[in-house]
């Protein structure tokens, strides 16, 4: 062994032991005569001293430089007094080195590693020097705990885990594929799987009844803090069970993760809220419970009024007209209220109508907005009541289409909670249940899975009504951030040609991409369901960072490339002439996807 023991640990306890130790050169300081150097490893720093009495080991460290990789020997003894530091656990002693031995120079860094404002991209393309920060470190060890965590409690319950293809067709989750060419099949492709989702139902159908996957997916979607275009999943199916069998085991696998791993309690059980509650009174299906503001409908109301920026949603069959109370509102100046307005622009809203309360018992007179002029003396009571407004209060509305009115209201929601510093408790859990089967996509002019094609609709019996089915599905949300998501899946051949009918995918096309499902449907295949985790997503959260870049280790920017191996990259001709392919047009040289 190189060593007799690790930085991090060397204590009081050892008063007077010779110890040999590793590391890299934390920090260095000469304090006239006498050099100083905080010695780092894995497992934390030691200060080790260097005096000019131990002559050769005294005159190579003159040499050593920051980040210097060094084996030393040497003995402990107490620091002087005035130099003792409470905040780390090696802060009472240092070590008086007799032995040194340079095991490899460093170049200057490019960056400081303690320096916490080094930008994202010169981190992301020395990652291998930001990984050395104690933060990223923290992070990658939280990341192992986390999966530890999960697998072990799988594995009690007699789960398996088995690996899926990488290389694989198509699975529709809904993002673009990362296809990769065949050279053996000229012209055709593989693709990356966006998620293990067919293959773990026809485990189900081979009877391992119990299946989990650590599993890396690969979606090419718009790239956001909380998406990277591969990132990993805790794949599950199971069968034999029904909906509330998976949620409970679920719940109870997250609890024991947040208490083992960082001894979080959360609630038991998590409250659970239909997909059509979430969106009406929060405007999102992964709504944050801890921010308390809510949506209230006003359309019934709006319909008749002469104000056409509301009565036409009112009247519209895919129109919303709602408003948000937020408490002690009327001190917001007119300078953020029209920042809130460009807010909502970026989810489409074309204004941001408000009525400042202040004084509710004078009635309209108490009021005060623009819009008032265009609200009837009814109306404005109906507003009053519903909001249950109090003095102090400002009133936001939203018109449009219910999705522009949900997606603005409800990231204004989010916004003036943190803003406003009005988000309660640490961990709010929640169940979002009872979704829709399918939801129209009016570019496409078709229906489209909410979930999956293969997720099972509530009634299988009978017609598939696309307009108002409901589907077996559930997403478990912590603190608006959607962690998982699964449902309960059609096991019948029957039942997923309906789905897959009113998807507008016609049997051609429907054996032609998903025959090998169908078959499987025809040979007993078991009533199953499953769920998949995002582990990035809940190793941020419980990180405390912003960004699942930080709980990754060698991640992609928002822009999709890889900065350190600069990737994605040109290849050369004889390896596309290999591949059959052939370049349409030259590439657009960009310098390699900064962020932005
Ligand atoms: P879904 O598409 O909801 O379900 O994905 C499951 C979970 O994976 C995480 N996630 C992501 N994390 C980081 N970057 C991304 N681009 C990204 N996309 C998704 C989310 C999400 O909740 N096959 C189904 C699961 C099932 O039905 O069992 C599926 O993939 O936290
Ligand atoms: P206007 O009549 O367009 O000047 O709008 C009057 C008020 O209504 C302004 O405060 C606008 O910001 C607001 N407004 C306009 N369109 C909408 C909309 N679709 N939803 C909510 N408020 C709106």
């Amino acid at each position: 062994m190189m060593r007799t023991h690790h930085c991090g640990e060397v204590t009081e306890k050892h008063i007077d032991d010779t110890v040999e130790l590793c590391g890299w050169v934390n920090r260095r300081r000469d304090h006239g005569g006498v050099i100083f150097i905080d010695l780092r490893d894995r497992t934390g720093i030691a200060q080790i001293v260097f005096d000019p009495d131990e002559v050769a080991a005294f005159e190579q460290a003159e040499h050593v430089r920051n980040e210097y990789v060094l084996r030393v020997k040497g003995c402990v003894r107490h620091r002087p007094e005035g130099t003792v530091n409470l905040n780390i656990p090696t802060g009472k002693i240092e070590v008086y080195i007799t032995d040194l031995e340079v095991l490899n120079s460093s170049e200057p860094l490019p960056f400081q590693i303690d320096d916490d404002d080094t930008t994202e991209s010169v981190r992301l393309r020395y990652r291998f020097l930001d990984l050395r920060r104690d933060q990223m470190q923290k992070n990658m060890r939280l990341r192992h705990a986390i999966v530890r965590s999960l697998r072990s409690y799988l594995e009690s319950r007699d789960f398996i885990e088995i690996e899926t293809p990488i290389l694989t067709r198509s699975t529709p989750e809904g993002a673009r594929d990362y296809l990769v060419p065949s050279r053996t099949y000229p012209g055709e492709f593989f693709a990356l799987p966006q998620s293990p989702q067919l293959f773990k139902q026809l485990l189900m159908v081979s009877g391992y009844e119990r299946y989990y996957q650590i599993a890396r997916c690969f979606r090419d979607e718009d790239l956001r803090a909380d998406r990277q275009p591969e990132f990993t999943q805790l794949d599950i199916e199971m069968s034999f069970i029904d909906q509330s069998d998976i949620m409970n085991m679920m719940e109870d696998m997250v609890r024991n993760l947040f208490a083992e791993v960082q001894d979080i309690e959360l609630q038991n059980p998590f409250p659970q809220m239909s997909w059509h509650e979430a969106m009406s009174r929060f405007g999102s299906d992964r709504p944050d419970l801890r921010i308390p503001l809510e949506l209230v409908d006003l359309g019934d109301v709006m319909k008749a009024v002469e104000f056409k920026v509301f009565s036409n949603p009112a009247k519209a069959s895919d129109g919303r007209v709602a408003v948000m109370r937020v408490p002690g509102g009327t001190r917001l100046s007119r300078a953020k209220i029209d920042a809130y307005t460009e807010f909502v622009g970026l989810y489409g809203a074309r204004g941001l109508a408000y009525v400042k309360v202040n004084e509710v018992a004078k009635g309209r007179e108490g009021l005060q907005s623009p819009i008032l002029k265009f609200l009837p003396d009814e109306v404005i009571s109906v507003i009053l009541e519903r909001t249950a407004a109090e003095d102090g209060d400002l009133l936001f509305f939203g018109a449009d289409s219910a999705k522009v009115v949900n997606d603005a209201l409800g990231a204004l929601r989010e916004k003036l909670g943190h803003d406003l510093g009005m988000v309660e408790g640490e961990w709010q859990p929640l169940w979002v249940i009872d979704f829709p089967m399918f939801e129209y996509d009016t570019k496409a002019a078709r229906n489209v899975s909410l979930h999956h094609p293969f997720t099972s609709p509530m009634v299988t019996d009978g017609e598939i009504d696309p307009a108002t089915a409901l589907s077996r599905s559930y997403d478990m949300v912590l603190n608006g951030s959607e962690i998982g998501g699964g449902s309960i899946r059609i096991h019948k051949k029957g039942v997923q040609e309906k789905v897959f009918a009113a998807l507008g995918i016609d049997d051609e096309e429907a054996n032609e991409k998903f025959g090998f499902l169908l078959n499987a449907l025809k040979f007993g295949a078991p009533p199953h369901g499953g769920i998949a985790f995002g582990i990035d997503r809940i190793a941020a959260m419980m990180a405390g960072v912003s960004s699942i870049r930080d709980v990754i280790a060698f991640p992609k920017t928002q822009k999709a490339a890889c900065l350190m191996t600069s990737s994605p990259n040109e290849v050369d001709t004889a390896q596309l002439q290999e591949l059959n392919l052939k370049l349409r047009k030259p590439l657009q040289k960009d310098e390699g996807g900064d962020q932005g």
